[in-house]
C-alpha cells in the first residue's frame, strides 16, 4: 500500500467562479479507469458514478443530520483529499474461494464550512474494479461528542428509473426479509430492503447495499420521488436512528456495478470493505453439512413442544446421529429440546430457558454418543424475539453447549417485524425492529459473546449479512431471506423463479442457510397449488452449489434419503468450502450457473438452474485444469421431467471430459443440473 500525492486519477477540477462560491470536483476511477465516481459541492455535498461512460448513479446527495446539533448539509465545501492505493490478496479461512484480491483506488474527502464548531466531516470513497464504496467519517469535534442521527442523506439516483428493472422484496415489513421478490420497474419501488438490485436499460447490472453494518442501524431505500432511491435508516422504537459518539464510522454504502447479472456474482466488494478477522485463530470454526430434527416439524409430523410427537428425543437423535456418521454429515441439528415451546411458542419468548432440557432428552447421552462416531450436536436457540431474556442466559448458554462439545448454534428471532422485545435499563419493555441499530449490536454480541466458547453462530431471522463474517469469522452463515421452510407452510410457497433470484440479491451478501435437499415433495400432494418444493428433484441438488454457505443442510428426512440412494449420493459428495468459484452463466429471475472448485482438492462442481421456463444451457468447462481428464458424474433432469406433476425424473450419467469440452444441459421447468468432476489423472 502506498501514499501518493494527487496525480491523474484525482483531479480537482475548479470552474471558473469567485473564490468563496467555488464549486470543486474531485474524482477517483476504479483501477481499470471503467468506474469514474465524481465528488462534488455545489450546494450540498454530492457525487456521482459513471461506469464504461455510461452515467450510472446521478448527481446525488451526501450528508447527515442530528439532533439538537449541526449536521452535514448544504454549505460544506470540499477543503482537502488524500488519496491512496490498494493492491493486496488476503484469504478466507472459509469461504467461496480462498484468496481475494483487493484493487481499488481510495479518495478521502473532507469537508469543511465557514462556522467554528461541528465544521469538519470526511467522506471515503473506495473505487474497485467490481464497484464503489463509501462512508461517513466524523471526527470528535467542538459542537459533536453525543450525537443522534435523525436523518442520513445519502441518496442513490437513477436518471432512467422508469426504464430499468428491480428484483426487491419490502423494507419495514412484518415478515423481515422473508418475502418473494417483486420484479417491477426502478420507479415503481416504494421502500425496499438491501441488496437491491437493478439493471439499467444498456444491460449494466448494479446492486446497491451496505459493507460492515456495525453500531449503526441497517440501511434500507425509499424512493420519495421519482428515480431518488434514498437512504432510509431503521430506527429505534424513539424514532432515533443512530445514537453515537464521535469519532464515529458509518458502514460503507456500497454500488456493485457490472456489464452483465454474471459478474454481479463475482464481485468481492462486500468483504474487501470489511476489516480483517479480529478473532485470531478460528481452525474452530468448522464449515460442513449437517441433517437434523426440524423439516419433521415444518410439515407437522413432529413438534418441537413436548408430547407424542416431540421431535427431540434421545431416542431421535440418536437415530440421526447414526445416519449422519453413516453418510458422512458432521452435525445433527436439534430444535425443540429445551423447555419453552410448549403452547404459542411464537410469543414463548420470556419463557425459554436455553440450559434446561425436556425430560425425553438427555443432552449429555447424546453428546456422547454423537462424539463415538465423530458427529457433533448442532444447538439451537430459539428467542422468540424476546432478546432480553436471551441474552440474560447467554453465556450460560454457550458455556454449557461448550461442555458438552458443541461448536454450531443456530439461533432464531420469530417475531414480527418491529416486534423485537426488549427491556431498557428502567425495566420498560421497548419494541425494536430486526434491523435497527439496537438489533445490529445485539447479533453482533452473541456472535463475539459464542467465540469465547469456540461456538459458531448460524442466525435465523437475522439481520442482513453485510460481510462481517471476514471480521467474525464464527458467523458461518444466516438466513435472510425465504428459506425451504416457505415450502412447507408458505403463502404462497416460493415460487420457481425464487431461487434464480437469491443469488443476484440476498446472496450477494453473504451465505445463507438455505437449507436445500427435499427429495420427497408429495407431502401434501404435487401440482402447484399444494405446499412443497416448486422445483424438480435435480434443482434441489443444484441448490447445494448455487446458494452458496459453508455449512449445507440435508434438510429432508432420513427415510427419503434412503429410498433414493443414487440421488443423495451428490449430496454427499458435494464439498461445502471452496478453494474458488466462478458464475458462469444467468440472468436474474431467469437461470443461473456456478462452477465450483473444492478446498484443499481438485474435484470441481457445478449446479445450475432455472426459474418456470425449461432451456437447454450450453457450459464451457474451460474453468477445469487444463490437460487433465475428469470424469462427469451428471445429475439432471430426465426427459419428461417438469416441476408440476413430474419432478422426480432424474438422469444420473457419466462421462470423461477435459477443460476444452462443452456440456450441454437440458434443464425441465423449475429444473437444474447438479455435476461432479472428478479429477481422474
Ligand atoms: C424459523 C427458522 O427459520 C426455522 O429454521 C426454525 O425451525 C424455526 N424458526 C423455529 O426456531
Ligand atoms: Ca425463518
Amino acid at each position: 500500500m502506498k501514499k501518493f500525492a494527487l496525480h491523474l486519477s484525482t483531479l480537482i477540477i475548479s470552474l471558473l467562479l469567485p473564490i468563496e462560491t467555488m464549486a470543486k470536483t474531485v474524482i477517483v476511477s476504479s483501477p481499470d479507469k471503467k468506474i469514474v465516481i465524481h465528488v462534488n459541492d455545489d450546494k450540498q455535498p454530492n457525487y456521482q458514478v459513471i461506469f464504461n461512460g455510461e452515467q450510472v448513479i446521478s448527481s446525488s446527495k451526501l450528508g447527515l443530520l442530528f439532533k439538537n446539533t449541526h449536521g452535514f448539509s448544504e454549505g460544506f465545501k470540499i477543503d482537502s483529499v488524500t488519496t491512496n492505493q490498494v493492491n493486496t490478496t488476503w484469504q478466507l479461512p472459509w469461504g467461496e474461494r480462498k484468496n481475494v484480491i483487493d484493487k481499488h483506488n481510495e479518495l478521502l474527502v473532507t469537508f469543511t464550512t465557514p462556522r467554528d464548531s461541528a465544521n469538519k466531516y470526511k467522506v471515503r470513497f473506495r473505487a474497485f474494479n467490481d464497484g464503489i464504496g463509501f462512508r461517513y467519517e466524523v471526527p470528535k469535534q467542538k459542537g459533536l461528542n453525543q450525537v443522534e442521527i435523525t436523518n442520513e442523506l445519502t441518496e442513490f439516483s437513477l436518471t432512467n428509473a422508469k426504464e430499468s428493472i428491480a428484483w426487491w422484496i419490502p423494507a419495514r415489513g412484518w415478515n423481515r426479509y422473508e418475502y418473494t421478490y417483486n420484479t417491477t420497474d426502478v420507479e415503481s419501488v416504494d421502500r425496499a430492503h438491501t441488496p437491491f438490485t437493478f439493471k439499467l436499460p444498456s444491460g449494466t447490472h448494479v446492486s446497491i447495499h451496505e459493507a460492515a453494518l456495525v453500531d449503526y442501524a441497517a440501511m434500507t431505500i425509499n424512493q420519495q420521488r421519482p428515480g431518488i432511491l434514498k437512504a432510509d435508516l431503521t430506527p429505534w422504537s424513539d424514532g432515533v436512528l443512530v445514537k453515537t459518539k464521535t469519532n464515529f464510522k458509518s458502514p460503507w454504502r456500497t454500488i456493485q456495478i457490472s456489464k452483465d447479472a454474471v459478474g454481479l456474482l463475482n464481485s468481492n466488494l462486500i468483504l474487501n470493505l470489511n476489516e480483517p478477522n479480529k478473532l485470531g485463530d478460528v481452525s474452530w470454526v468448522e464449515p460442513g453439512k449437517y441433517v437434523g430434527i426440524w423439516w419433521g416439524m415444518h410439515i407437522n409430523a413432529n413438534t418441537w413442544g413436548s408430547g407424542e410427537k416431540h421431535g427431540a428425543t434421545t431416542s431421535e437423535t440418536k437415530r440421526y446421529m447414526d445416519f449422519a456418521a453413516e453418510h458422512g454429515f458432521s452435525g445433527v441439528l436439534v430444535e425443540g429440546w429445551n423447555i419453552g415451546w410448549d403452547g404459542d411458542w411464537f410469543n414463548n419468548g420470556d419463557v425459554f430457558n436455553f440450559t434446561k432440557a425436556y425430560d425425553d432428552f438427555d443432552i449429555e447421552a447424546v453428546s456422547k454418543y454423537g462424539a463415538s462416531k465423530g458427529v457433533k450436536l448442532i444447538g439451537h436457540h430459539e428467542t422468540s424475539g424476546n432478546v432480553t431474556n436471551y441474552r440474560n442466559q447467554m453465556s450460560a448458554a454457550y458455556k454449557l453447549y461448550q461442555k458438552y462439545g458443541v461448536s454450531q448454534v443456530k439461533t432464531g428471532y420469530v417475531a414480527d417485524g418491529g416486534n423485537i422485545k426488549r427491556i431498557d435499563d428502567n425495566g420498560i419493555v421497548r419494541k425494536e425492529w430486526h434491523d435497527g441499530q439496537f438489533m445490529v449490536n445485539e447479533y453482533l454480541h452473541s456472535v463475539t459473546e459464542a467465540a469465547k466458547y469456540k461456538i459458531s453462530i448460524n442466525t435465523h431471522e437475522p439481520i442482513k449479512a453485510t460481510g462481517l463474517r471476514r471480521t467474525y469469522p464464527n458467523w458461518i452463515a444466516r438466513e435472510g431471506a425465504r428459506g425451504q421452510e416457505f415450502n412447507a407452510w408458505g403463502t404462497p410457497p416460493n415460487p420457481p423463479e425464487h431461487t434464480a433470484i437469491l443469488p443476484f440479491t440476498r446472496l450477494l451478501a453473504g451465505p445463507m442457510d438455505f437449507t436445500p435437499g427435499i427429495f420427497d415433495m408429495s407431502f401434501n400432494g404435487l401440482g402447484s397449488d399444494s405446499n412443497r418444493p416448486q422445483t424438480t428433484l435435480a434443482k434441489q441438488l443444484a441448490l447445494y452449489v448455487v446458494l452458496y454457505s459453508p455449512i449445507q443442510m440435508a434438510a429432508d428426512l432420513p427415510k427419503n434419503y434412503q429410498a433414493n440412494m443414487a440421488a443423495f449420493q451428490f449430496i454427499k459428495d458435494v464439498p461445502t468450502d471452496w478453494h474458488n468459484s466462478i458464475a458462469i452463466a444467468g440472468e436474474v429471475g431467469d437461470y443461473v450457473a456456478f462452477a465450483r472448485q473444492e478446498r484443499d482438492g481438485d474435484d470441481w462442481f457445478v449446479g445450475a438452474l432455472t426459474d418456470e421456463n425449461a432451456r437447454e444451457l450450453t457450459l464451457k468447462l474451460d474453468f477445469l485444469e487444463k490437460g487433465r481428464r475428469y470424469q462427469a458424474q451428471i445429475y439432471r433432469d430426465g426427459n419428461e421431467a417438469e416441476w408440476v406433476n413430474n419432478p422426480y425424473d432424474l438422469i444420473i450419467e457419466k462421462r470423461n471430459v477435459q477443460s476444452t469440452d462443452s456440456i450441454s444441459l437440458p434443464l425441465a421447468t423449475s429444473g437444474g443440473a447438479a455435476i461432479r468432476f472428478k479429477a481422474i489423472n
